[in-house]
């Protein structure tokens, strides 16, 4: 199959319409049995659950091209699970996992043409997404819904790739104690939207966001978790209720701990022992796992030790180990990795 010609190594994390998306209609109480459209419109009606009371939810995932030539996807059995939390939430039907999994593979081998080559520095990323499309105007669920996955060609999450990052401590919140923190709704994303371009204009890649409850511990970003590194080598991620479940940074700890030999710890992390830590990485489908250079707390800055130019050597294992797996040069765990047939 011929490719796309694309400048695959100098993509963005950026939009572009491919030649397939896969849509499926939920009505009268049941999923159609869906299909490929060349259509990249969608047509609702001006009152649709998802306009009006922003009834919707995504998920996040990526087809990578292997060493040896396979298109494969990484875990889309956690996307399915998570899409599903997410749904129930919003009182939303669920989207079957096993056909959730057949639409992931319909859509990719669909669109294999845009699948970038190995070794190119780009993927392609998924974007599986559920809207309620009747009409609402009481606050209520809608009773239509479509699922849908469009696919498109991506470079790193953040500009200049691996670089170091500064991140700043954000006095805003991202998601309410109880509140809905843990899905993955379209609404988090747009509250979080004041507070990302604040901080790019001050001059910051990313928020970290702290607990809304009593703002003394560290959540995660607006679109990523986040792990440091201790000065004795041990991996230790942030617990809490209120924020996402990273499939990156759950399959990061098994890395650090199976293939790595490190010590890993799922704990509340405070703010104020940052200072102490060695290294700090942002992580998710689109930020891979992007090093956190500098830390910037109201005019306190927290510089970790590796500095601006690169990652931290444990992070550079977990990089490297990670996208090893994905990229089908280390034997993977049992289930991690799904070939498009
Ligand atoms: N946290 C937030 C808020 C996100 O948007 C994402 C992206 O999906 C993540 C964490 C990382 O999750 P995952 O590793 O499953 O992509
Ligand atoms: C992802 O990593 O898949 C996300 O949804 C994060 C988003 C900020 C692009």
């Amino acid at each position: 199959m011929e490719k796309k010609n694309i400048d695959w190594g100098n993509l963005g994390f950026g939009y572009m319409p491919t030649d397939y998306r896969y849509v499926s209609h939920f009505k009268d109480g049941a999923w159609n049995a869906g299909e490929l459209t060349t259509d990249s419109n969608v047509v609702i009606n001006e009152c649709a659950g998802v306009l009006q009371y922003a009834q919707t939810c995504f998920e996040g995932l990526k087809a990578y091209t292997t060493e040896d030539g396979r298109i494969v996807t990484f875990r889309p059995d956690l996307n399915a699970e998570r899409l599903e939390q997410s749904a129930v939430r919003l009182r939303m039907p669920v989207f079957p996992k096993e056909r959730f999994l057949e639409a992931v593979d319909q859509v990719v081998k669909a669109n294999a043409a845009f699948v970038p080559p190995y070794g190119s520095g780009a993927t392609l990323y998924l974007r599986p997404y559920m809207f309620g499309s009747d009409p609402v105007i009481g606050v209520k669920p809608a009773t239509e819904y479509q699922f849908r996955i469009l696919v498109t060609p991506v470079g790193p999450y953040f500009k200049g790739g691996v670089k170091p990052l500064t991140v700043r401590i954000s006095d805003l919140d991202r998601a309410a104690p109880h509140g809905t923190g843990h899905i993955k709704a379209g609404l988090n994303y747009a509250m979080s939207l004041y507070n990302i371009v604040d901080a790019h204009e001050q001059g910051y890649d990313e928020n970290i966001y702290l607990d809304p409850g009593t703002r003394t511990y560290i959540e995660e970003t607006g679109g990523a978790n986040i792990i440091f590194v201790t000065k004795d080598n041990k991996v230790i991620t942030p617990k809490s209720d209120s924020i996402l479940p990273s499939i990156t940074r759950r399959s990061l700890m098994t890395v650090a701990k199976d293939y790595l030999g490190l010590e890993v710890e799922e704990r509340p992390v405070a703010l104020s022992e940052v200072a102490d830590f060695a290294e700090c990485g942002l992580c998710g489908t689109a930020a891979v796992i992007s090093p956190v250079g500098k830390i910037v707390d109201h005019g306190r800055e927290i510089a970790f030790p590796a500095g601006m130019e690169k990652m931290g050597p444990i992070t550079q294992k977990l990089y490297d180990t990670l996208t090893g797996i994905q990229m089908g040069r280390l034997e993977a765990p049992e289930g991690w990795i799904r070939e498009i047939k």
